[in-house]
């Protein structure tokens, strides 16, 4: 039997046609022949162009002229009707699925009769309220034609647990749209630690009614060691005893009959109480260069991933490079000397640890040619070509220095740019 016929007899078997309110919507005009048709349950009279709003509660009701009701022929039926509705528990009576999205249906299937006189159809709606079952929260009503299913009523509200629709033939299905029953928590659950509390609640929405949670082992595992699952709140609490990596899946059941389930896996990593949060980098961290990109990812272990890199307070990296939160030092150094800086590692668990580590930062090699070319040969002439071939950098500086053939401004060189120029100068 498919699953959403079940659900089809099912909700048969909870449906309940509400009558006592209907004697309040009485129509009373007498000529009436548009509008919705009403009746009184109690009695099982109807006025003119009024019809019963109950027709499981109501077997037997009479029409005046001008009546709402026509054979097959499309000839009138007035007087006397006997009203039969069926609520038929078997499979075979059911047509077809109900169309895609419904997870519910109620059969309305209504014979309508004068003796032998058959009504076939309404010139004007008929009204029914059914009570719907909770967790439903719209209805759409569908007829059946014999072939496909044709939607009369979509999301009609439910009011007061009532559902309240207009029919226009006699065999009719409400199909109720439910939510579908889900596991909402996402896996893996946050990682616990071997002797302490751990609680974590596991969330489903759609289905009806209460859900109940159970779990199941997954194949050569379970939920770890003294943790346990509340079947009806879904909590999974206590102390973990055993680290490792635990699978499981947890099935969530709702509250209908025949009952919907879904069923979600999960891990869950104990860690051991020893594994404490380190970083493992070591100190010197790789040298950089001035003025050439730098990268390197810091490392820690212990605790619960993932982590989050920071500086320590008050502390600072070398002048162009940064620290992201996934622990990558990057940039492009811009001063040359050593650093120690602090770094702080949180993890999930907001454990933290700190360690300082230092990195030196060198000078880029000094490119004498370059340098040369920049400040030398607009008066001295290319450098394969230069008279000062052979200068030694004492030389160059005592020129400098003594602002000879006015080169004074070059004082604004380093010394280690002036043994740069003189080594490019060397023959
Ligand atoms: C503004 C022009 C000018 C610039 C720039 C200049 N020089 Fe000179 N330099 C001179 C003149 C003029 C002399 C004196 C004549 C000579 O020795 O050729 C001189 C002399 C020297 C001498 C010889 C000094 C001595 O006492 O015998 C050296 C060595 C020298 N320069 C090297 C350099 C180098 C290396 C640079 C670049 C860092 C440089 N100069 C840039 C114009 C310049």
């Amino acid at each position: 039997m498919k699953k959403t016929t079940r659900m089809f007899l099912y909700l048969l078997t909870l449906l309940t046609v509400i009558c006592a309110g209907c004697s309040s919507d009485h129509n009373n005009s007498p000529t009436a022949t548009t509008g919705s048709v009403t009746a009184d349950a109690t009695t099982g009279t109807v006025a003119a162009g009024t019809m019963v709003s109950s027709p499981a509660g109501v077997t037997s009701m009479t029409f005046s002229s001008p009546s709402v009701l026509t054979d097959s022929t499309g000839a009138p039926v007035t007087g006397a009707i006997t009203t039969t509705t069926s609520k038929s528990t078997s499979a075979s009576s059911l047509p077809a699925a109900p169309p895609s999205g419904s997870s519910l249906a109620l059969l309305l299937d209504i014979t309508m009769s004068k003796g032998s006189t058959q009504v076939k159809n309404f010139s004007t709606p008929l009204t029914v309220v059914v009570a719907v079952p909770s967790g439903i929260t719209s209805v759409d009503v569908y007829s059946y034609n014999g072939t496909n299913w044709v939607l009369e009523q979509a999301g009609v509200a439910v009011t007061g647990g009532n559902a309240t629709f207009n029919i226009t033939h006699l065999s009719m299905w409400g199909c109720f749209s439910v939510a579908p029953l889900a596991v909402t928590t996402t896996s893996p659950l946050p990682a616990g630690t071997v002797g302490t509390a751990y609680s974590q609640t596991l969330a489903a929405t759609g289905g009806t009614g209460a859900y109940t949670w159970t779990w199941a082992a997954a194949t050569g595992s379970a939920l770890p060691p003294g943790l346990s699952l509340a079947e009806t709140t879904g909590a999974i609490s206590g102390t973990p005893t055993t680290a490792g990596t635990y699978n499981f899946s947890a099935t969530v059941t709702d509250s209908a009959s025949p009952a919907k389930t879904a069923t979600q896996a999960f891990s869950i990593i104990v860690n051991p109480v020893g594994a404490s949060l380190t970083i493992t980098s070591a100190s010197p961290l790789t040298a950089g260069t001035v003025g050439t990109a730098y990268s390197q990812t810091l490392a820690a272990s212990g605790g619960t991933t993932p982590y989050n890199w920071t500086l320590a307070p008050g502390s600072s990296l070398p002048a162009g490079l940064t620290l992201n939160a996934a622990g990558v030092i990057s940039g492009t150094p811009t001063t040359a000397g050593t650093t120690t800086t602090s770094f702080t590692v949180t993890d999930a668990a907001a454990a933290t640890a700190s360690k300082s580590l230092s990195i030196t930062i060198n000078a880029a090699s000094l490119n004498g040619a370059a340098l040369y070319a920049t400040n030398c040969a607009g008066c001295h002439g290319p450098l394969a070509t230069s008279s000062k071939r052979g200068s030694t950098a004492a030389q160059i500086q005592a020129a400098i220095n003594g602002n000879v053939g006015g080169m004074g401004f070059l004082s604004v060189l380093t010394s280690a740019e002036v043994q740069a120029i003189a080594t490019a100068l060397s023959p």
